[in-house]
């Protein structure tokens, strides 16, 4: 496992490309002056840049199917109401499970879980084999050792180009005290402190 480096201290707001020359009639160097839509390779470069921690999101439709997402797109979106949101490709298989639950959970990972990561990051029919799992509101499985549960139910799905933002509302949620595992530029790691 690859430890995430510490960074230097940066101001407030700051990133290194703050430092660009910027203002009326300056163009900062390597940057387009007439921008038209970033290109996915170069996306996720840049996302990469951003370190996220590592969920499973885990659900159970209504017919008994369950399913699990390796999902870095989670997020807080309010506090009062408590809703959290992530986002799911189109393509991914797991999409028509989700589709059809009234509730899911977030496995927020911890840092000894990147082989939980790992199985959760590519299509089977069998995901959730050899894990030990808790079950949670309407069944959904919870992956046992995580570092936090958050139990939702559905509050709304809405379209988000090539994938789906599904917002949920916190029923439940249970936090243990251990580290976070983190993803930075397509490695898994440790948190340091700064
Ligand atoms: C660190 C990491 C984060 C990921 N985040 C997301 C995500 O937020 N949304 C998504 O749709 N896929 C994400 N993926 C890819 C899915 O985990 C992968 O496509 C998985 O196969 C989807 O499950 P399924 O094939 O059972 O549908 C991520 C993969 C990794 C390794």
């Amino acid at each position: 496992m690859n430890a995430v480096a510490k960074t230097a201290a940066l101001p407030t707001h700051a990133t290194a490309d703050a430092a660009a020359p910027t203002g009326a009639g300056t163009q900062a160097p390597g940057r387009d002056p007439s921008p038209g839509l970033v290109d996915p390779a170069t996306f996720r470069a840049v996302l990469g840049r951003f370190v996220t921690g590592v969920t499973v999101v885990t659900t159970r439709g209504p017919d008994g199917t369950v399913a699990g997402v390796t999902a870095s797109s989670f997020n807080a979106v309010s506090m009062d109401p408590p809703l959290i949101l992530w986002s799911l490709a189109l393509k991914a298989p797991s999409l028509s499970v989700f589709r059809a639950a009234r509730y899911f959970a977030v496995n927020i990972l911890a840092d000894d879980q990147g082989d939980v990561a790992m199985q959760f990051a590519r299509p089977s029919e069998n995901k959730f084999a050899s894990l030990p799992i808790e079950v949670g509101i309407g069944g959904v499985p919870l992956i046992a050792g995580a570092l936090a549960h958050l139990e939702c139910e559905v509050d709304n799905r809405h379209p988000g180009g090539d994938h789906e933002i599904m917002i949920g509302r916190l029923l439940r949620t249970h936090a243990a005290e251990r580290e976070p595992l983190v993803y930075h530029r397509g490695k898994f790691g440790q948190f340091i402190p700064a």
